[in-house]
């Protein structure tokens, strides 16, 4: 494996990066005083909240908080990983990655291959298109005819034909003059180890291209003409394309509609062209797993409103749940999921053909939202007459409110559990503060969630999220509940979810990946940063890093870290929402160090002991219980000495 990116090349990159070329590649921006202001490529706007700077090389959007430096932007704007962004951002600055441990030879290498690659798959898809239109795409037509989709929608979609050939791709774009390897590794060939062949992935199949954001295809579905297995067969993940993070028709969406304020998720490739074929051009799919949390990320960056569409059926209905589990952590105010159901033994693409798609938007129109859907969840199967079965709803309910992030939902959610169940509110806070969540964290999305979810639906959440939905889930719950009683005592002296919660030293790191500025709030000295605490060295490897002012943004620090247990860590912590309140951030750091001092002062008698002794001098300035602790200092520190 290639040896992490050098720090020292990240600073270089960057200094010799201007961000508003960066961005202005891809964005429209305007001049505007010392910045440069666009529309936000991030979330739907009409009037312009993006800002770009020069001078702090940082690019901010004021609508929906999306911010950070050049390599941040390619990494959310191309959808690219941290060193994928850095090679793109090298190559356009004609450097060449260098790695710890010595120069990469390898990493041009990997660079020109990505840039292969993507063309490799236009190519494919340009090919494809061409042989739907020639004489060996008639079934094909056919079949889409048949479907019942126009040459408009076609075309806007890409969609395509491999012919019944096992090298006609193969030899296409052998003739280009890209290698076997490539076509492999970009999933268009397989390759059989046992003969050493190649061929044709996709034989005789309707080919749909899907698009990243750019609308350049990174991967392909095709579908079977007839009723042969497997019935749809993907892209393997390759460099470029991703399963989890990627929504079929997304780009198509965005192409379509000026103003998105809605999207669709439906479960199927044909779903999202049907749709799209009645005019409701705002429907994407999963590629045939479970939401993870990046898509939402993905989807809630371009959209308030996002609606789930599922079968009627059983499987349908766990695949809600557990898109309700995976979208709790993500409900900030404004945000709105909801959940429709289809007729059983219906998808979108038969709905709409039988009913049209006026009475299909009417359906969309009156999904349960997700407050509807979630006690709906809670009640099933439990008799709310009986004080037993009220008790294991209110549970399943607040157990996932806990993954809910704090705000207006929230306490119109507890009101109505309240008026549900007959149990006082006040009851309520306690019970989210005091029980802790039922796993560790990192285990799986939607954790904390179980109750509501069949025990087999909860292990099986595990296999397709990413971790992220519970890292935000779990911890972050408790420890915003708990502000207030970290001011005033031992955040562990509580008990159940002190086991979940952040030691003081992660939850300063976590201050400071958010606002690393804070760091001027600090003492000098280190001293109240204890090493042995959990988080406690890296914390103040990070504040000593702050202090030496190179890394004021949270993605150089985050780069600074990268590939080490520290950097996933970092990482963690910065992609955590930061519950504090801006304006009370400083006092909240301050109160912390205060408290860490104080256990540290704790731990050395010696100390405390001059420090008791300092404020005896002014007459009247100890207690009682001061002056009791002094007399005891003397004692062990006499009979120590
Ligand atoms: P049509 O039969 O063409 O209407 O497709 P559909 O979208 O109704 O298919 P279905 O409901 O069976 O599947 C929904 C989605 O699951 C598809 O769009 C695919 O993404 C995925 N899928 C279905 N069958 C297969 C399969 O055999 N293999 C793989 N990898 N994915 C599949
Ligand atoms: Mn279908």
């Amino acid at each position: 494996m290639a040896g992490q990116i050098s720090q020292r090349f990240i600073d270089d990159l960057l200094a010799r990066t201007d961000i508003v070329d960066v961005v202005s590649e891809r964005v429209q921006l305007k001049k505007s005083g010392r910045n440069h202001t666009g529309l936000c490529p991030f979330h739907q706007e009409n009037s312009p909240s993006f800002t770009v700077s020069h001078d702090k090389q940082f690019y901010h959007c004021f609508g929906c908080g999306a911010h950070g430096n050049a390599l941040r932007f390619l990494m959310e704007y191309d959808n690219l990983r941290f060193p994928e962004a850095v090679e793109q951002l090298a190559s356009r600055a004609g450097m060449q990655v260098e790695r710890e441990g010595g120069d990469d030879p390898g990493a041009k290498q990997r660079q020109q291959k990505r840039e292969q690659g993507v063309n490799l798959l236009e190519l494919a898809s340009g090919f494809f298109r061409e042989r739907l239109a020639l004489g060996q795409g008639s079934a094909a037509r056919d079949y889409l005819e048949r479907r019942g989709l126009s040459a408009e929608i076609i075309k806007a979609f890409g969609i395509g034909y491999a012919e019944d050939d096992w090298e006609a791709l193969k030899r296409h774009l052998s003739g280009q003059g890209i290698s076997e390897a490539v076509q492999v590794e970009y999933g268009l060939l397989v390759h059989r180890e046992e003969t050493g062949r190649t061929y044709d992935r996709f034989r005789d199949r309707v080919m749909f291209p899907i698009r990243d954001w750019k609308g350049r295809t990174i991967a392909f579905g095709g579908r079977v003409l007839g009723d042969a297995k497997p019935k749809y067969l993907n892209s393997p993940e390759t460099p470029v394309f991703h399963k989890g993070r990627e929504l079929y028709g997304l780009f198509e969406a965005r192409q379509a509609n000026r103003q998105l304020s809605r999207l669709l998720i439906v479960e199927g490739y044909m779903d999202v062209v049907a749709l799209a074929q009645f005019g409701i051009r705002n429907a994407c799919a999963t590629l045939g797993t479970a939401l993870t949390s990046d898509h939402l990320q993905r989807l809630f960056r371009l959209v308030d409103e996002v609606v789930f569409c599922f079968d009627g059926d059983n499987a349908g209905r766990q695949a809600a749940r557990r898109s309700l589990a995976t979208s709790l952590p993500s409900m900030i105010d404004g945000r709105q999921v909801r959940f429709l159901f289809l007729p059983e033994g219906d998808d979108p693409d038969t709905l709409i053909r039988r009913e049209g798609p006026e009475a299909f938007e009417n359906r969309v129109t009156c999904a349960n939202p997700l407050s509807e859907f979630l006690f709906e969840q809670a009640a099933e199967g439990r008799d709310l007459k009986q004080v037993e079965g009220r008790e294991r709803f209110v549970t399943a309910v607040l157990d996932a409110l806990k993954q809910l992030p704090a705000g207006v939902l929230k306490s119109l959610l507890l009101k109505e559990l309240s008026v549900r169940s007959g149990i006082d509110q006040s009851q309520f806070s306690d019970w989210l503060s005091n029980h802790s969540a039922p796993s560790q964290p990192s285990s799986s999305d939607g954790e904390g969630f179980e109750a509501l979810m069949p025990a087999d639906d909860a292990e099986r959440g595990v296999d397709s999220f990413s971790g992220l939905a519970s890292d935000i889930g779990g911890e972050e719950r408790d420890n915003r509940g708990s502000n207030r009683a970290t001011r005033h005592g031992a955040p562990a002296s509580r008990s159940g979810a002190a086991t979940l919660s952040l030691s003081l030293p992660a939850r300063i790191l976590h201050l400071l990946m958010h606002e690393p500025g804070l760091v001027s709030e600090l003492p000098e000295s280190l001293d109240w940063c204890p090493k042995a605490m959990p988080d406690g060295r890296l914390c103040r490897d990070v504040v000593q890093l702050l202090r030496a002012g190179r890394y004021r943004s949270p993605q150089v620090l985050l780069a600074h870290f990268h590939g080490s247990p520290d950097g996933e860590r970092l990482d963690q912590l910065a992609r955590r929402e930061l519950a504090i309140p801006r304006d009370v951030r400083g006092s909240e750091l301050r109160d912390w160090v205060r408290h860490l001092e104080r256990e540290s002062e704790r731990l050395t008698p010696a100390e405390e002991y001059r420090q008791l002794l300092e404020k005896s001098r002014q007459p009247g300035a100890l207690s009682s219980e001061e002056k009791q602790r002094l007399r005891e200092l003397i004692g062990t520190l006499a009979a120590g000495s």
